[in-house]
């Protein structure tokens, strides 16, 4: 007698030529029906993230390089040539490498932090909570200057100690979170305050703000209004130089970053900054372009632009920080100079 199993092995093997085909064909409905719930499953659930967290959806545009922006009009000065003769042989091979660039770019650049050609410049620093900014003092104490926050996010101490440095300072402040900021920007520093998120476009979009939540403060996702930074400063600051601006806007700078370079939105505004400090976000939320390739592509573009230095740069994953200085633009460049 055969062993039941073999038996039933032996009556399988025999009856499969006449049952094999509604057979698998359940059986392949089967899989397709667990397979779809499976995939569904997991479509859905970064979907879900994805409107939690992947609220920013901005895309650069394509990067168009020098020949296509014809920058020849454009002259360096002595100052940017200094940079550039610096930082670009240390740049130069990391090229197209966007995590090590990221990931080295204030490094291998420190080096070119305290070029002889700076010394013209007065640089100072002052603190933020958690940062440092850097400030390039203009030679003529009385000169008035404008300065713009980007993002105040409940802290105004680097901002008063620029007021020591320099009184004759305006301040100007933008923050979607108005409960904390409005007061610290407009009674305890004498700016003032607008309740916007300023990025790339106008319009109803969300954005990452810091704001108290059950009496804690942390970042929030929320709706608000953001407008475009060249509308800001034209229209609703109605000025034309920003002589200092600092950005510190949760990953919507990239796409402030993106109006800086030659023949950009803020160029086409007819408005001028003179000296920024930003902080650029890595991985806060996921981009349709990583924001390691924005960064890297910004920084070619500025090195190709011939205006800005970016020096004082700070790296702490998953952030940069830098300073930059307008030495392209002779109303920024003179009053800075010995
Ligand atoms: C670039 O601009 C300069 C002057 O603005 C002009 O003379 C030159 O023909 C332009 N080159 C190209 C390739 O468009
Ligand atoms: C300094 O700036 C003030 C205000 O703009 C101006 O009146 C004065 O002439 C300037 N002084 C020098 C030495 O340029
Ligand atoms: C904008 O500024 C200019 C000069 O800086 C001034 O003449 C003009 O009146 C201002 N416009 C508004 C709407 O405030």
């Amino acid at each position: 007698m055969l062993p039941y199993s073999r038996f039933d092995k032996l009556r399988l093997t025999e009856r499969l030529p006449m049952r094999s085909l509604p057979r698998l064909i359940l059986f392949g409905a089967l899989v397709f029906v667990v397979f779809m719930l499976y995939s569904n499953y997991n479509d859905k659930k970064p979907l879900k993230e994805e409107n939690e967290l992947n609220v920013f959806k901005w895309a650069p545009p394509p990067v168009r390089h020098d020949t296509a922006r014809n920058l020849t009009s454009y002259k360096s000065s002595p100052l940017f040539d200094a940079y550039y003769n610096c930082v670009y042989p240390k740049l130069r091979p990391l090229k197209g490498k966007y995590v090590e660039f990221f990931d080295e770019f204030s490094s291998l650049t420190e080096e070119c932090d305290n070029l002889k050609a700076y010394n013209a410049l007065d640089i100072r620093h002052v603190y933020n909570k958690d940062e440092t900014k850097y400030i390039a003092l203009p030679r003529n104490q009385s000169q008035l200057l404008t300065m713009v926050t980007l993002g105040i996010g409940h802290d105004i101490m680097g901002e008063i100690s620029l007021k020591e440095l320099h009184p004759n300072t305006q301040f100007y402040g933008a923050d979607p979170s108005p409960e904390v900021n409005k007061i610290l920007y407009e009674d305890k520093l004498g700016g003032k305050y607008y309740r916007y998120a300023v990025s790339g476009e106008t319009g109803v979009q969300k954005s990452s703000i810091y704001t108290e939540q059950k009496e804690e403060l942390a970042y929030r996702t929320e709706t608000t209004e953001h407008i475009a930074v060249d509308y800001f400063f034209k229209y609703i600051l109605n000025k034309s130089l920003i002589d200092i601006l600092w950005i510190d806007v949760e990953q919507n700078e990239f796409p402030i970053m993106e109006q800086l370079h030659r023949n950009g939105a803020i160029d086409n505004a007819g408005v001028t900054i003179c000296q920024m400090n930003i902080e650029v976000h890595s991985g806060v939320f996921e981009q349709p372009i990583g924001e390691k390739q924005m960064f890297h592509d910004f920084v070619w573009r500025v090195l190709e632009d011939r205006r800005y230095i970016m020096l004082r740069s700070y790296y702490a994953d998953p952030f940069i920080r830098t300073f930059m200085i307008n030495v392209g633009d002779e109303e920024c460049r003179n009053p800075l100079l010995e």
